[in-house]
């Protein structure tokens, strides 16, 4: 027996699962028996007194969690850092494993307040003693992680828990000795694993499946050679032989009713220590957020993006407006394992409007580019919203917004610019990392009708009020466009002539509504397969039937216009005489036509080449303040990605998953609704017709 080894145990006297806060919990409510809790802890403690020395702390009533003292604190040395439990529920425990470290003489460590760290339940000591294994996402906040380095001058690997059943370290993760490590990799992330598998050699990793996972195999105590646990399977006790460890299974049933067993009964007093420098893993950095944080639910997403980013966070101030029209403050500190996830995080937030505090701010760095038409890989990549960049001291509005790009800033000028990775040229400086870029949202919270009733729908088909209410304000938008010169482009596809939209797209056009037509082969082709056959892809259009051979209308029409040498060619030749694009060409409205792979023919005014397509279409938008994108996921996500905020979009599409997916492309701007585009244009034109001119 070494007797040199100490562990912390607590009888269960006053064990019960009380209430929820862990998945094991729910539906245990008082259903576990005393009796039965009090024989198997005996088991493990009898177990445990053969192999080490175990002391004792009082059980506490009313605090019916305390037997899993692995969760009193962590110890190293002298040294304990105190348990602060992120759950009310077993906040009470906190100062009785105080007083008994006190009592043992401990140098007693506490972590600022807020800052959750449960203890040995969620840090691991690396059994050669090289380094301390961290876990954090449930219970642990990543803050508590540069502490423990601190405290225990430990390097400090941060384990990110994504898994709710294996919310404690110690549910899922079991350091042995001689580097064996015991553990369910699915209970990480994946740069946890990566961390994991880049510390761990193969060999020496024992992965366990769900089975016994489940039955928490890695909650195990593992003294010397001997592993300690509830109950393992067959193929895992034989791999443990294998690698020289006797397998002690001792029922712990009753314990896992509160998602704990062996190791969770335990903490180790006594650990291996080598002299090894500290190294903190993690990085922070603060940033700042001004706006309508709460009504926008602004401050949700953030929170989100930080988590799921791998990061975490505390919160350093808050400022709430207290009426509808004032804004909200936030500043924040964001912790990450490493620069790179904190770097990841900072960019989506800056995205978001997030800004580094004043007196961190720093000018953008800049990077030249070394290869034509590739930026340095550590480039800011753009999105929708006005970007500024602070160049020797000064903020710069980068000119020609657009999402997806790079920002080249020319010193001598002090200016920028968003430009395509395509092209960027040698020498370019592009601007990377995430100092110095801020990007500008809208201050004003926008206008309730709107945000109630005009505002991005998710999904389903739209209500009856709801397309209304859509047409009545696309209406008012373009009528207004039209009396004061603006423009308004359309941006559409062949569903618009199949739903019968081509006759009221074709009057809007005719009428002055519409200033630029974007689309693809396909709905010029159908357009004017209609003009000439009333067919579109060989169905009927009046009488919705399929024609005998109408497929053939089809190519006889891109035949026919290339025959003319172009459709506006076939208009001035008398032989295009109606449809959407005979208006285009009779109003002057210039139309660019995007191909692409499926395409038949093409049209001769189809551009074949992408990148000239989307020159045109850039060209075509410049100065757009409205888009109607009309059932073309393809095009109108392609435009998505060219406007810049603050142009009224509006997506109209039977599919809802099209209308969602110009959310998520970044285009958050954009109004939806998902209904027949056939209807919605006849609605539209009749709207216009009835607030006249
Ligand atoms: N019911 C306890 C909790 O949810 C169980 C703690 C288990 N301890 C552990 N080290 N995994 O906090």
């Amino acid at each position: 027996m070494s007797t040199a080894l100490r562990y912390l145990m607590c009888a269960p006297s006053h064990y019960e699962v009380d209430y929820v806060i862990n998945p094991w919990m729910e539906g245990n409510v008082h259903r576990s028996s005393r009796e039965q809790a009090e024989r198997q802890w005996q088991g493990l403690y009898q177990l445990l007194t053969s192999l080490a020395q175990v002391q004792l702390v009082e059980p506490a009533p009313g605090w019916p969690d305390m037997v899993f003292t692995a969760n009193a604190g962590l110890v190293l040395d002298r040294n304990v850092v105190l348990s602060r439990f992120f759950h009310p529920e077993r906040q009470g425990e906190e100062p009785y494993f105080r007083s008994w470290f006190e009592k043992q003489g401990y140098v007693v460590c506490e972590l600022p307040e807020k800052i959750a760290f449960e203890g040995a339940g969620d840090a691991l000591f690396d059994r050669e003693g090289r380094w301390l294994w961290a876990g954090y996402g449930f219970r642990s906040s990543l803050e508590s992680h540069p502490y423990l380095a601190k405290y225990l001058d430990s390097e400090v690997l941060s384990l990110r828990l994504v898994d709710g059943r294996f919310y404690h370290l110690d549910t899922c993760f079991c350091p042995l000795a001689d580097g064996y490590l015991l553990y369910y990799p699915p209970a990480f992330d994946e740069i946890s694993n990566r961390l994991i598998e880049s510390r761990v050699h193969p060999d020496k990793r024992i992965v366990v499946g769900e089975a016994d996972a489940v039955n928490f195999a890695c909650n195990a105590v593992n003294v010397g050679r001997t592993v300690i646990v509830n109950q393992v399977t067959a193929g895992l006790a034989a791999r443990l032989d294998s690698c020289g460890f006797a397998v002690r299974q001792t029922p712990l049933t009753e314990f896992l009713k509160a998602g704990g067993a062996a190791k969770c009964l335990t903490l180790r007093l006594t650990e291996p220590r080598t002299v090894e420098l500290p190294q903190v893993q993690t990085t922070a950095r603060t940033v700042e957020l001004r706006g309508h944080l709460l009504d926008s639910a602004l401050m949700t997403e953030v929170i989100d993006l930080i988590q799921k980013g791998g990061a975490s966070f505390q919160i350093e101030d808050f400022k709430v407006g207290l009426r509808r029209q004032d804004t909200s403050y936030t500043r924040l500190r964001i912790t990450a394992p490493s620069t790179d996830t904190l770097e990841s995080v900072l960019t989506q937030l800056i995205d978001r409007g997030a800004a580094l505090p004043e007196q961190a701010e720093r000018d953008a760095e800049l990077q030249p580019v070394n290869q034509q038409g590739v930026a340095p890989q550590d480039f800011y990549v753009t999105n929708i919203y006005p970007t500024e960049v602070r160049i020797a001291g000064q903020w710069v509005l980068a000119a020609n917004q657009r999402m997806d790009g790079a920002i080249v800033v020319d010193p001598e000028t002090a200016s920028a610019r968003c430009v395509l990775l395509r092209d960027v040229r040698v020498g370019d400086q592009v601007v990377c990392g995430v100092d110095g870029i801020r990007t500008r949202h809208q201050k004003a919270r926008p206008d309730r009708s709107e945000r109630e009733e005009f505002a991005f729908m998710a999904s389903g088909v739209s209500s009856e009020r709801r397309v209304e209410l859509v047409v009545e304000q696309v209406a008012w938008q373009l009528r207004r466009l039209r009396q004061q010169g603006g423009k308004a482009v359309v941006v559409a596809g062949p569903v618009v002539i199949h739903t019968g939209g081509g006759l009221h797209l074709a009057t809007l056009i005719r009428e002055g509504y519409v200033q630029a037509l974007l689309g693809g082969n396909a709905i010029a082709v159908h357009d004017i397969e209609q003009a000439f056959h009333g067919t579109s892809l060989g169905v009927d259009l009046q009488r919705g039937v399929v024609i005998q051979g109408g497929h053939r209308h089809h190519l006889k029409t891109i035949n026919l216009i290339r025959g003319c040498g172009s459709i506006r060619q076939a208009v001035e030749q008398g032989v295009l005489r109606s449809g959407i694009f005979y208006e285009c060409v009779r109003a002057g409205v210039p139309f660019s036509l995007a191909g692409s792979i499926r395409d038949d023919g093409p049209l001769p005014d189809t551009e074949m080449d992408l990148i000239e397509a989307q020159a045109d279409y850039a060209r075509l938008l410049k100065g757009a303040e409205m888009i109607l994108m009309l059932s073309s996921m393809l095009h109108s996500i392609g435009v998505g990605n060219m406007t810049p905020a603050g142009v009224k979009m509006v997506c109209v599409d039977i599919n809802p998953a099209v209308v969602t997916k110009l959310a998520d492309r970044g285009s958050v701007e954009s109004t939806g609704v998902v209904t027949d585009v056939g209807l919605f244009l006849s609605l539209l034109v009749r709207q216009l017709h009835y607030l006249g001119n």
